[in-house]
């Protein structure tokens, strides 16, 4: 113990002395918040979150927001109609206003974590549109006005866009993404949501948030269906881009698209589930079968033993170039926030496929701070010295 305590004390006193911030929220006070989620207890499977109070006590040193990771998805909160259950989202609650974290609701409206009641009636068939936009309108006043005046900003509707692409014009086309919600209410749930939310808690910011933006037509079709709620006088604040990236891709323009074309649209910008896996990406075999996903497990799994060094520096570089992206655009980049507190509780080890072993984050495995955290302090150090 005592060890540890004189190596943290050594390599906070090696930062300052290279002029470095101590904490990532204050490294980047004066561009955006920095933010992690809550992992909480499990609301999915049955293994309990271990490491609860080391991941609250980092969170209070390094980060000033916080987003729920499950606890405040419709499945947590109304697992059955009418039954809605607070407990967990409360103790989150609890703690972010105990350390003063600004506090992100994460999400509202989904295809996922979202029980398959809200869309049937009790004899199994499909509800009206009628009744769907009355459960939707229920859940969102409910669960609002439950953190009114609490909660900073909303993930109202969480990734509702989808793209294909068109083999004849050799481009992508985006569109609505097909879920009972879309099928049942048509694209104006989205307009309902945002201002039942609105209704709510007047307040409170409103986002909305997905993957993939790098993807030009799903970007544009993006911010036209901002651009387009706004004009009509609906209340939507913001877009939140995921940042679920890889080492290589996507490709640094792409995501500097996204940033430039949110700042021509006057649209603020919260980077809102940063994690840089460091695995091949695996998305397209999500739907392998189980025993395809083992055959597939060496492929996909290449570091289950450890990550070597030269991997974690490659990652160092990404992030490092992309911290210099967010501050460039740091006027219309209000938040980051990573989607995780350290590498031994990331998504990335169990979706799109369970059993791998990924590195994706700041912390890594032991609580160290990685080269990669070192990187992104340094980005705030090189430009404090180019003004
Ligand atoms: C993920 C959680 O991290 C997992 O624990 C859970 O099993 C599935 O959902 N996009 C989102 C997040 O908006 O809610 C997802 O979170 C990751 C992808």
């Amino acid at each position: 113990m005592k060890y540890r305590i004189f190596f943290v004390g050594l390599i906070s006193l090696l930062l300052q002395s290279a002029g470095l911030a101590n904490t990532l929220q204050e490294a980047f006070s004066e561009h955006f918040l920095m933010g992690t989620v809550w992992h909480g207890q499990p609301v999915e499977g049955h293994k309990k979150n271990h490491f609860l109070e080391k991941e609250k006590a980092i969170t209070a040193i390094e980060f000033n927001t916080i987003t729920a990771e499950n606890c405040m998805k419709p499945a947590a909160l109304q697992p059955e109609e009418g039954a809605f259950s607070f407990a967990e989202s409360d103790a989150m609650m609890a703690y972010a206003q105990a350390q003063d974290l600004v506090v992100v609701g994460h999400t509202l409206v989904w295809k996922n974590a979202t029980p398959d009641w809200f869309f049937l009636d009790k004899h199994g068939a499909q509800v009206s549109r009628e009744v769907l936009i009355t459960r939707l309108k229920t859940h969102i006043r409910t669960v609002v006005e439950h953190y009114r005046g609490r909660i900073e900003y909303w993930d109202v509707v969480n990734e509702a866009i989808d793209t294909r692409w068109l083999p004849k014009q050799k481009r992508f086309e985006a569109f609505y993404k097909p879920t009972p919600w879309l099928e049942i209410i048509g694209p104006e749930y989205i307009e309902i949501a945002y201002r039942a939310a609105h209704e709510a808690d007047p307040s409170v910011k409103l986002l909305y948030n997905d993957y993939g933006l790098h993807n030009e037509a799903k970007l544009d079709f993006t911010l036209a269906m901002i651009a387009d709620l706004k004009s009509r006088g609906v209340q939507i604040y913001g877009l939140g881009y995921q940042g679920h990236l890889f080492i290589d891709q996507p490709a640094l323009v792409e995501i500097e698209r996204v940033l430039s074309k949110a700042q021509q649209a006057q649209i603020p910008l919260h980077i809102t589930e940063l994690d840089v896996s460091v695995l091949p990406n695996a998305w397209k075999h999500r739907a392998a079968s189980v025993e395809d996903r083992f055959a597939l497990a060496a492929e996909f799994n290449p570091y289950a033993d450890g990550v070597p060094e030269e991997i974690l520096a490659l990652q160092a570089k990404r992030y490092s170039e992309l911290f210099k992206l967010l501050v460039k655009y740091s006027d219309n980049v209000e938040r980051v926030t990573f989607w995780g507190v350290w590498d031994g509780n990331s998504w990335r080890d169990y979706r799109p496929m369970l059993g791998r072993t990924d590195y994706p984050l700041l912390i890594g495995r032991n609580f160290e701070r990685k080269p990669a955290y070192a990187a992104v302090l340094q980005v705030v150090a090189q430009q404090e010295k180019k003004d």
